[in-house]
């Protein structure tokens, strides 16, 4: 029992603290206060992955003057560690280094021992471990004639002794079961190890119990992880190292089902047509992770056996295709997922190709139309967690909305369409070298200066066309779509309620008549190509329902503004914010407060591989989600007409003029014009 004149310990970056009797190792100072430090080794000075780092220096805020001489000096374990494998300076081995004193302790973001392991650039956030698989070091006594236990019970028994209560602060591991395709296994490998084992152990509070997944003759070091975001367009998987958090390789493809059809409204068609569609698309999505998992393994240089834990995150359709569920339910209403709440599985049952006893973790999913995607993206951004209104936005061919605080979160999806992917555009193509990104329109002669996505210049910079010249210029994807038509509207070529105004026929050649409407020529080269009216209606369609849908969860919340805005995905990571509030796509608000968050459901389904403790958040979280069906909402339609102008009819956007000039708000126009307006009919299903 610690008293009051015991050293005061103080953990960072978690700041966790306690008092502890002189003498006790930091590691077990650690363990009691729930700070997670990982161990292989059990303490015996072999693994490194205790190691820390002690704060020197009087830490007023805390009350705490903290030095090297308040811990123990290094004994011979350590020495012996340092010498064989290089402790960095001011590094130190938790294990074996006692409290001397009032100290700060830092636990290194990433306590990287194995120099093969090359670091990859990820959002760089710190992500405290505490995850589902546990490393473990053990010498097993020997069978003899007069013990009749099993080999399994043996080893069972000095797990217990030597790690129950050390590896989770709760463990129990009594009721510890080992998987099958261990069993045949077990003789052999404790024998060729001299009953010196490394058993890894899955514990998660949602499975059943904790279980002995694998075994490794002698010491083994390493254990790997990867976090997965299954989305309908693209698939980014990144390797992780289960023991220091450190994304070791990353890498992403197309989802190869888009040969089944571009959104999902037609692959679940294509499921609904064809007997065997299902399987195809599962059998396609399982085939494509696999191809990952490979090459993730080659750049790390590591083999796939030894990935023991898989997190997966996609929209609803995604989830049920991957997991093998027919998503014909999701694609009418009223919607119905097969399961909402997290799944724990085998990875062998969905045939990846990982340790025959990984397990694999699926976020739960918010709703029929909003998926584990956005439950990720929640667990990234943490609206949850804090008092200021954040509003998540996951645009898509259907944008899911997330909106709350750590009082009250509530959310929904939008059916915008595919438009704002570059389809239903006459020159709209997908985000590849050659697209149009980038636009600005000079209001007084109407020339535009373009840029495209594989060249750093500008079009009326030098040497642009001879760099141009290697993709061509091919078309306008989304964010070129939202800056041309937000461009357009600031240089008057565009009325508030959407029309190409034929007047400035005089003012420019670049303003051409088509039929009884006016189009803007944007690019003349090889191709021409140019905006039509029709184009600024599917734009102005896709942004009024998913700010609709903003606005139901707005009033729903009883708020007229938000502090806070997070855009998500793909196409959140380029469209320039400026021109999405310009538009009226999202609402008002100041724009250093709307930040694009890229792909914050991979960083959600990360931070679930590498901590129990976010698994049990989200599950929680999105249990008290309340979900809005955009459908049944009366306001909607009203919400959805007044939305169709811009960047609205009804809402003058103060925050947004205070910074831009926006042409004056026409909205006599804009009545006539939306009058007839209707959104589009509810698309089917959800993407991302
Ligand atoms: Fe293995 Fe400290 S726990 S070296």
């Amino acid at each position: 029992m610690a008293d009051n004149t015991d050293p005061l310990v103080l953990f960072m970056p978690s700041g966790k603290r306690g008092r502890f009797p002189h003498g006790t190792p930091i590691l077990t100072a650690g363990r009691e206060l729930g700070v997670y430090i990982e161990s292989v080794c059990g303490g015996r000075g072999i693994c490194g992955r205790c190691q820390i780092e002690i704060q020197s220096g009087n830490f007023a805020k805390h009350g705490i003057s903290s030095s090297g001489s308040s811990i123990s000096p290094p004994g011979p374990k350590e020495q012996r560690y340092a010498k064989k494998r290089e402790l960095k300076p001011g590094r130190r081995l938790s294990c074996s280094s006692t409290i001397q004193g009032d100290l700060v302790v830092d636990i290194p973001a990433e306590v990287q021992v194995n120099a093969q392991v090359v670091r990859k650039a990820d959002d760089g956030r710190y992500i405290e471990r505490n995850p589902a698989i546990h490393l473990c070091y053990v010498e097993v006594p020997e069978p003899d004639m007069h013990n009749p236990l099993g080999d399994f019970d043996r080893l069972k028994a000095a797990l217990i002794k030597d790690w129950s209560n050390s590896a989770d602060g709760n463990s129990n591991w009594d009721d510890l079961t080992i998987d099958h395709h261990l069993l045949t296994r077990l003789q052999p490998v404790l024998r060729k190890g001299q009953w010196k084992v490394t058993a890894v152990i899955h514990e998660d509070k949602s499975a059943t119990h904790p279980a002995l997944i694998g075994l490794y003759p002698g010491f083994h070091n390493e254990a790997y992880g990867i976090a997965c975001d299954i989305g309908s367009t693209t698939i980014a998987m990144h390797l992780v190292s289960l023991l220091s958090g450190a994304t070791i390789a990353s890498s992403g493809t197309s989802n190869p089902q888009i040969r089944f059809g571009e959104d999902l409204m037609s692959r679940v068609s294509w499921v609904m047509m064809n007997p065997d569609g299902r399987e195809a698309m599962t059998t396609v999505v399982r085939k494509t992770l696999n191809d990952l998992i490979s090459q993730v393994c080659g750049e790390a240089n590591i083999v796939a056996d030894d990935i023991f834990n898989m997190t997966f995150v996609g929209n609803p359709i995604m989830h049920h295709l991957f997991l093998g569920i027919d998503p014909t339910e999701l694609g009418v209403a009223p919607f119905a997922l097969a399961v909402s709440s997290a799944v724990q599985i085998f990875a062998s049952e969905l045939d990846l190709q990982v340790n025959p006893g990984a397990r694999v973790y699926v976020l739960p999913c918010i709703a029929g139309h909003v998926g584990a995607d956005a439950a990720a993206v929640t667990l990234a951004e943490g609206p949850h967690r804090q008092d200021e209104l954040m509003l998540l936005v996951d645009v898509g061919t259907n944008a899911e909305i997330v909106l709350g605080n750590k009082e009250r979160t509530v959310a929904a999806s939008s059916p915008t369409g595919p438009a704002f992917e570059g389809a239903e555009i006459s020159c709209g193509q997908r985000a590849a070298p050659g697209a149009i990104e980038r636009v600005r329109i000079n209001p007084v002669t109407l020339e535009p200066r373009i840029r495209i996505i594989g060249v750093e210049k500008w079009s009326d910079e030098e040497g642009f066309e001879e760099e141009s010249a290697i993709h061509g210029i091919t078309g306008v994807c989304g964010s070129g779509i939202i800056e041309v038509v937000a461009e357009m509207y600031l240089a008057d070529i565009i009325t508030n309620d959407g029309v190409i105004d034929g007047k400035m026929a005089k003012k420019s050649d670049r303003i051409i008549a088509n039929g009884r409407t006016w189009s803007y020529i944007l690019w003349r080269g090889t191709q021409e190509l140019t905006i039509t009216q029709t184009d600024i209606r599917a734009i102005q369609l896709a942004k009024a329902a998913l700010y609709a849908g903003i606005r139901l969860l707005m009033d729903k919340m009883g708020i007229g503004a938000i502090e806070q805005i997070r855009l998500a995905g793909a196409f959140g990571s380029f469209i320039d914010p400026k021109y999405a509030m310009i538009l009226g796509l999202i609402p008002d608000c100041e724009l250093d407060n709307v930040h694009a968050v890229g792909n914050a459901a991979g960083v959600g389904a990360k931070m679930a591989l590498l901590n129990r403790n976010h698994r049990r958040e989200i599950e929680d979280t999105v249990r008290r989600i309340e979900k809005i069906e955009t459908a049944l909402e009366t306001d909607f339609q009203q919400h959805f007409v007044n939305a169709m102008a811009l960047p609205n009819k009804v809402e003058p956007f103060p925050k947004l003029q205070k910074q831009i000039k926006l042409p004056d708000i026409n909205t006599q126009t804009a009545t006539e014009t939306t009058a007839n307006s209707q959104p589009r009919r509810r698309r089917r299903t959800r993407g991302s």
